[in-house]
């Protein structure tokens, strides 16, 4: 007998692990009878996953429900629920303030979901935002509905145990727990047998990576070498690196093993030591400092990326200069900036007030983007006449005669298309360079 199948359209805000979840979603639901749709508008069940990481990316979330509402008039039966991050947040608050939602489920509530669809369609609401400290998906296969063949996610961990003072995320995605190593081994080779040639491993703290059995230890520096060994022609990235634990094991294994990719993103938040201690980041401008040198020592053509936080609670002036002074230093190739926002609950949000006035955070921030724009073209342009080995991802947006695909160093290279496709690697050489892209032609190995 077939029954006909009810169609979900999932909608996905905020980091990488939650475009992972997202596809854990999708396979935990088409297991109960549900069809992926790309159309909001033909779906019985509409599933947004949010962000809670500064209060902008819960508006956005907050103007999309409303919109939703129209959808909903015309069609009685849909079910519209909120899951991930702000669903964990907020739990029974987000029914009052926002009546168009049916159910609501945590991170680590999505195998409950059929049974809250259930729920919910018999007019109820269906909420569950208990946490789990052993969940981790590590039986269900992704489904990768949203990809494009050749990169894919691996979560490998889940939660945060941290508790950075500003910062949401220990308490949407509760308590730090790592994922079998056989379960990340197997999708990582599903993931290259099915046709991908890159994957990022996931987690908000990946360097404390840990899984114990009865035999043995395996470390975060461990894990990365088994996955760059399930094939020479598959790409290995991981996000994201905390700066207190990145050892030398790992910047070892990373320079021995040439799929291992040659980025790697460690967010330092502010270039002063005061701020930092204020953060509760465990870290000093000093021994960052320390760890770029060693990453530099270890993978001499290293990029690196960071996140920067302006504004936090008590910056002073010299403080920011601080800051400014070490992207200066350093010379990331990019960087995401952002302005504090203060999140209910959090240390900082308890123990200190939010007391840098909103257009010196402006002020300070647009500072950052302009130095950061300036360092970012000024190594940019270093690249021009470089050759790099770069993995075909799709076709550029620009035209459909070019190809775009990313180096090692994860930069954006476009290029015309020859006889090329996905999948492939290609050489290419930098013609010029835009803010964003290296214009690239390919040239014959
Ligand atoms: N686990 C990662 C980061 C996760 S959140 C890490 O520790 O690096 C991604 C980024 O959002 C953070 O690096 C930080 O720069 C920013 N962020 C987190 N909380 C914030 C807040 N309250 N206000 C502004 N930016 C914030
Ligand atoms: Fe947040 Fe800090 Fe954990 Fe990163 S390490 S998720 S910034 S608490
Ligand atoms: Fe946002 Fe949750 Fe990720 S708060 S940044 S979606 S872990």
């Amino acid at each position: 007998m077939t029954e006909k199948r009810l169609k979900l359209y999932i909608e996905t805000y905020g980091c990488q692990m939650n475009v992972a979840d997202s596809e854990v979603v999708a396979s935990i639901l088409q297991q109960n009878n549900y069809e992926l749709t790309a159309k909001a508008g033909e779906a019985g069940l509409i599933l947004v996953n949010t962000c809670s990481v500064r209060e902008n990316a819960e508006q956005r979330v907050k103007a999309r429900l409303e919109n939703y509402m129209s959808l909903k008039k015309k069609n009685k039966d849909l079910l519209i629920g909120v899951i991930g991050c702000m669903a964990e947040r907020m739990k029974e608050k987000l029914l009052e303030e926002e009546p168009v939602v049916d159910l609501i489920a945590g991170p680590d509530a999505y195998r409950e979901l059929p049974e809250l669809i259930r729920i919910a369609s018999t007019g109820q609401k269906g909420i569950n935002t208990m946490l789990s400290v052993e969940e981790t998906y590590g039986d269900i296969r992704p489904v990768r509905y949203d990809s494009n063949g050749v990169t894919a996610f691996v979560s490998i961990m889940r939660g945060c145990d941290n508790y950075c003072a500003y910062c949401v995320v220990p308490y949407t995605r509760g308590r730090e727990r790592s994922r079998d190593p056989e379960s990340v081994l197997r999708e990582v080779d599903e993931a290259f047998k099915s046709g991908n040639r890159e994957v990022t491993l996931l987690g908000q703290n990946v360097n404390s990576y840990r899984w114990e059995d009865k035999s043995r230890v395996t470390d975060f520096a461990d894990l990365l070498e088994l996955t760059a060994q399930v094939s020479p022609l598959l790409r290995i990235r991981f996000s994201t690196s905390h700066p207190k634990d990145l050892p030398d094991k790992v910047l070892r294994i990373i320079a021995g093993n040439a799929n291992i990719c040659r980025s790697i993103h460690l967010p330092v938040q502010s270039g002063s030591t005061s701020v930092l201690e204020r953060m509760r980041r465990g870290y000093t401008r000093e021994s960052y400092l320390e760890r770029i040198s060693a990453l530099r020592f270890f993978i001499p053509e290293v990029s690196l990326s960071t996140d920067i936080i302006t504004g936090f609670c008590g910056e002073t002036n010299e403080e920011h200069q601080q800051t400014l002074s070490l992207l200066r230093k350093v010379g990331f190739d990019f960087a995401f900036m952002f302005k504090y926002s203060e999140r209910p609950g959090t240390f900082a949000a308890e123990n200190f007030p939010d007391d840098v006035p909103e257009e010196i955070k402006t002020s300070r921030l647009n500072e950052i983007i302009k130095l950061q724009n300036s360092i970012s073209l000024k190594i940019k342009k270093q690249d021009i006449g470089r050759i790099y080995e770069v993995l075909i991802e799709g076709v550029s947006k620009r035209s459909d005669q070019f190809l775009m695909g990313r180096t090692s160093q994860n930069k954006v290279a476009v290029f015309p298309a020859g006889n090329h496709k996905p999948g492939e690697y290609v050489n290419v050489r930098t013609l010029s360079v835009s803010s964003a892209t290296l214009l690239a032609e390919i040239i014959n190995h």
